[in-house]
């Protein structure tokens, strides 16, 4: 909520002495006090979140980053709190001596964890005035979110925004103890390193000292910790910051951070122990919840089959049906041509849909085709028994009957269905699905669903050259039972081959992602050769890592978690960016700093550099 014009001026022109800090010690946080304090002397110090003045008596709502007290000023108790109290605004920043008493029985607060209680001050010193901040310091955040980025030291100096910068520092610590515990030592690796291919686009940094070369900001830790296994460390870990100049999403910002961890003699059994430990201990440190083992797990070709995603919300059913067999002989050429072309027929049921209006029909069609359907088909089993569908008359009793016993449908519900090849039949009915889950309120609020997603494919095509390039990174093992299929050319064959990787999902979310690597050469090779790398590319890309792997690799595998994600889904906020203390927009600015911005013509010279922009998209020619 914006201040008025008559809130500036008052702030702005307050008359109120500033004291010197002098050394006071404060006695406790705001947020701390209770009835268990009735009785004793206090020294407060923070931020004012409100003063309200009653004529005999005026109230200041002390704000630290705990919580919030009431403070009460009487007149005839102290003249000179009282006559201080009167000056002071919202965001002064002020010391408060006084005695914690409790409140009137008829102004007892039982929503506020010091709302039975209130500080009657003997002594109030203003350390600092204020100019009235551009919205108001409250839990609810200002809608407009460049406005919370401008200014993000006052969006932070909200309790929800601070509550959760506590609970992501109790979330590393929480996260080094335990692996710590566990044998694992934290190692730090460079920031600036090389390019490589592999990945996103990188954010590059020109060397002064060799003019006309680049680092590139590492987009992980990868090639590092590796390379820290082969040195023999064996168990590592780091809270590392990566850089990927990639499009931004809720879950996505340039800079995040991971928690890295490789481990050598090891495999997916003994990984994921460690990994679920480690979420046990977080969850029962930080917020004091257990967690039931061991997680769920998952092959990729089962979650995309069942839940048209590799990052299923398991929270609720709704789960997909292959319905490809009760259709194969139907009249209905949608459904015939897409079986004849080898694709497939699946479908959905909403619980209770059957009456669902056009309108939502059709913005669930929209979402369908977004994610390339040709088309979203429902059969509405109407109570009564009669099935309402544009299709209807195409289909006949036995099909409409076969649909509704392999999805479970009865009367009420509605059927959804998406005939096309696999990925887009199931992709687009995942979306669908989520979307109604969420307009349906089946997820529940509170749950934690763990999940690990195994053996992904190997490889996928690249979108921009439809090159088949590795799925998660070339060191990445293959199942043992597609070793044999790496020397193939055909294109059907490389894309069932499965590797030794896995992802662990939370409510939906991928919260981390690794793979057991190959540590042998002749193994490392054929990958190369499937990927149409030759010997002389791989060296120019990774020879450093090859070359060391010439010395004795260690049988290692890892895994890296998105911090930020993770603290995100323990905090229940919406994005990223409400658990990053200064995040960057969609368009990877920092409105805090103004950065990215120009630099001058002697330091680009230095670095042998000379620019040639678009000035009217100000891109790169
Ligand atoms: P990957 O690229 O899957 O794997 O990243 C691991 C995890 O990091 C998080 N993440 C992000 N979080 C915020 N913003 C981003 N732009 C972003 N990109 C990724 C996700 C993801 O699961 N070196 C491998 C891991 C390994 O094999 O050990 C890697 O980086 O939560």
């Amino acid at each position: 909520m914006a201040p008025t014009e008559g809130e500036k001026l008052t702030n702005a022109t307050s008359t109120v002495a500033i004291s010197g800090y002098e050394g006071q010690e404060r006695t406790c946080y705001c947020g701390e006090l209770d009835e268990k304090h009735v009785g004793s002397e206090v020294v407060l110090m923070g931020w004012v979140n409100r003063q309200r003045d009653l004529g005999e008596l005026i109230f200041i709502d002390l704000r630290d980053r705990t919580g919030m007290v009431q403070v009460v000023t009487d007149h005839k108790r102290s003249p000179e709190s009282f006559r201080i109290a009167k000056k002071v605004r919202s965001e002064y920043v002020i010391c408060v001596s006084g005695t914690v008493v409790k409140r009137a029985p008829d102004t007892e607060n039982p929503n506020s964890s010091t709302g039975m209680i209130e500080v009657m001050a003997d002594d109030i010193k203003v350390f600092n005035r204020s100019k009235t901040p551009p919205f108001v310091i409250r839990d609810e955040p200002e809608p407009d979110e460049g406005l919370r980025m401008r200014y993000r030291y006052l969006d932070l100096r909200r309790l929800p925004m601070l509550r959760n910068l506590e609970l992501r520092h109790k979330a590393t610590l929480a996260v080094r103890n335990y692996l710590s515990q566990n044998g694992f030592w934290e190692v730090e690796t460079p920031t600036m390193t090389k390019s490589t291919p592999e990945g996103a686009r990188d954010y590059l940094v020109p060397s002064r000292l060799d003019p006309g070369n680049f680092f590139a900001l590492a987009q992980s830790p990868q090639l590092f910790k590796q390379l820290l296994m082969v040195s023999g460390v064996d168990k590592y870990f780091q809270l590392a910051r990566c850089y990927r100049d990639e499009d931004l999403r809720a879950d996505r910002q340039p800079e995040f951070t991971q928690i890295d961890i490789e481990v050598s003699f090891s495999d997916e059994d003994r990984l994921f122990g460690l990994i679920e430990g480690m979420m046990k201990h977080l969850w029962k440190e930080v917020l004091g919840v257990e967690i039931a083992q061991p997680f769920p797990r998952m092959t990729w070709d089962e979650a995309m089959a069942r839940y048209g995603s590799d990052k299923p919300d398991i929270r609720f059913g709704m789960e997909i049906h292959d319905i490809t067999g009760v259709v194969r002989e139907s009249g209905f050429m949608v459904f015939k041509s897409t079986i004849e072309s080898k694709g497939t027929v699946r479908a959905i049921c909403a619980p209770e849909c059957a009456g669902m209006s056009r309108q939502e029909l059709d913005s669930l069609a929209a979402q369908a085709k977004e994610f390339g359907a040709a088309g979203l088909i429902h059969l509405a089993y109407l109570p009564g028994g009669e099935v309402k569908s544009p299709v209807r008359k195409h289909l006949s009793d036995e099909e409409i009957s076969g649909i509704a016993h392999a999805t479970g449908a009865k009367e009420g519900d509605l059927v959804l269905i998406v005939a096309g090849p696999f990925e887009v039949a199931v992709t687009a009915l995942g979306r669908v699905r989520l979307s109604l889950g969420d307009e349906l309120g089946l997820i529940p609020e509170g749950k934690y669903e763990f999940l690990w997603i195994t053996e992904f494919p190997l490889l996928e095509r690249n979108e921009e050259d439809a090159r088949w390039q590795a799925a998660h990174h070339p060191f990445t093992s293959p199942v043992t039972r597609h070793v044999h299929l790496l020397g193939s050319d055909d294109d059907s064959v490389k894309s069932q081959i499965r590797a030794r990787s896995y992802d662990l999902v939370l409510n939906g979310v991928e919260l981390a992602s690794g793979s057991v690597r190959i540590h042998e050469r002749k193994l490392q090779d054929k990958m190369f050769r499937l990927l149409n790398l030759s010997v002389e590319e791989a060296e120019e890309k990774f020879g450093f890592l090859l070359e060391a792997f010439e010395y004795g690799a260690p049988p290692h595998c890892g895994i890296a978690f998105g911090l930020d994600r993770l603290v995100m889904l323990m905090a229940g906020a919406g994005t990223i960016r409400e658990v990053i203390a200064f995040p960057k927009t969609a368009k990877a600015t920092c409105l805090l700093t103004g950065a990215p911005s120009q630099v001058s013509s002697e330091q680009l010279e230095d670095l042998g550099l000379s620019l040639k922009l678009n000035k009217e998209r100000k891109t790169c020619k």
